[in-house]
């Protein structure tokens, strides 16, 4: 009889570990069904706790960018590791990396931190420290991590003052936070005008990729909507934040910046280049930089922040991504997002793929529908069709991200061999979400 290891691990996980998961996403709470659990990796592949192999297409959430198990990630990891795991004290490692992430963004100084999460928490304290203001602007469906005073209900329409999107975020801290829809210019003039003076920063995904991928959107002017929060910025005396811990060093060399040359007051990092360790960044020009602890007084600090073990594998991964690999990624991305939409076609399902470099992902909207600017968009999907393409690629052997509303991630790895089981899953996935 076959098993199901997964079915036993997870129900043996929701007795000790909060709906059996460490983070929501996995619990496949927005396909319906039992969450597969892993139990290694390699290349393009992941194995779940029975053996079976998946194409991977969630990367780990983006860090995979080399595939998993890269042979020189894997070897520089096992030496440095063996010459002891965390010392609280600088290493070189750590301007090794600091100088890789410099070389290939706008940003002068990082401090090196242990996540997505922490990174984007400091910089707007950073931010609020520099300018003496209170206020953050952020957009509706930009996730930027759990942060607080971040973690505010995504309202439609114009300039929302936020509410707090969790029970225990308190009203105190998201009084602060002003929400606006994406790629909504006239909503965030609109919050200028209305708390101009008061506004610390704008904070953005560089490409918003936490609802769905939504690219900014290029304005009459011919400017995108990051050009235009920059000059928004600069013209009111408040920072711009690019959070690029999605699209750093994923969509291009440069990330999001490689892409548009938009260029902002400071920056977030992640994923990539920790390599598949917890590692992460935030920084700007030297000026911006220098009010952090200890050159300056704004507060900021971690006890396995530059982790040498982190740090290794995210400086080892840059290094390993060329501009070689970043093109075999795109052309991947391009073959796939065309098999994608020949499949829904075929099968008369309406849907939008929107990408931002090589990152995409699959809107299944209504009919007549040709873009998604915006959360309010995005959120009219029938996500009840992209949970049966979803199960019907599973069964197929292909792991999608388990949400709607998530980007797809490819690697180094996926090679013809691997997009090709992708594509023969695609007709009866397609098929699946027909019927649903
Ligand atoms: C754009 C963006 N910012 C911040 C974060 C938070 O990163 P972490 O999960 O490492 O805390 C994420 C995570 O997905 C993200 O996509």
């Amino acid at each position: 009889m076959q098993t199901d290891r997964s079915a036993e691990l997870f129900s043996r996980a929701q007795t000790v570990i909060p709906g059996g998961v460490n983070s929501p996403v996995r619990a496949f709470r927005a396909v319906g069904g039992t969450p597969r659990f892993m139990s290694r990796a390699s290349g393009p592949h992941v194995y779940d706790a029975d053996g079976n192999p998946y194409v991977d297409l969630v990367c780990s959430w983006g860090p995979m960018l080399l595939g998993h198990a890269h042979p020189k990630v894997l070897a520089e990891v096992g030496r440095i590791a063996s010459g002891g795991t965390s010392f609280g004290a600088p290493t070189e490692l750590e301007v090794e990396l600091a100088a890789e992430i410099i070389g290939r963004t706008p940003v002068e100084q990082v401090r090196l931190v242990n996540s997505g999460t922490e990174a984007t928490m400091s910089v707007l304290r950073l931010a609020r420290g520099i300018t003496g203001r209170d206020k953050i602007l952020k957009f509706a469906g930009c996730y930027h991590g759990h942060v607080d005073s971040l973690l505010v209900a995504a309202g439609s329409g114009a300039a929302t003052l936020g509410i707090p999107g969790s029970p225990g975020v308190t009203a105190a801290t998201t009084a602060d936070t002003i929400v606006c829809e994406y790629n909504d210019r006239d909503a965030v003039l609109a919050a200028f005008a209305e708390h101009g003076d008061r506004i610390a920063c704008v904070i953005t995904e560089a490409a918003a990729g936490n609802m769905g991928v939504i690219p900014p959107a290029v304005g009459p002017d011919g400017d995108n909507f990051n050009a235009f929060l920059k000059r928004t910025c600069q013209d009111n005396g408040a920072l711009f934040i690019s959070d690029e811990v999605m699209t750093g060093f994923r969509v291009s060399r440069s990330g999001q910046f490689g892409l548009d040359g938009v260029e902002p007051d400071l920056m977030t990092f992640g994923k990539v280049m920790g390599g598949g360790f917890p590692a992460a960044a935030f920084g700007g020009s030297r000026e911006l930089m220098a009010h952090l602890a200890p050159a300056g007084e704004v507060y900021q600090a971690g006890t396995l922040s530059g982790n040498p073990v982190a740090t290794v594998a995210g400086l080892t991964t840059l290094r390993l991504a060329t501009p070689e690999l970043y093109a075999r990624i795109d052309a991947a991305s391009e073959r796939l997002q065309a098999e994608v939409a020949a499949a829904l076609t075929a099968a008369g399902v309406p849907h939008v793929i929107q990408n931002s470099g090589n990152l995409f992902s699959v809107f299944f909207t209504d009919d007549g529908v040709t873009v998604v600017p915006d959360y309010a968009t995005a959120q009219k999907q029938h996500t009840e069709r992209f949970a049966a393409f979803f199960h019907a690629m599973l069964k197929q052997g292909v792991y999608l991200p388990p949400s709607a509303f998530e980007a797809w991630f490819l690697s180094g790895t996926h090679d013809d061999a691997a997009l090709s089981r992708i594509v023969e899953a695609l007709p009866a996935a397609a098929r699946a979400a027909a019927e649903a």
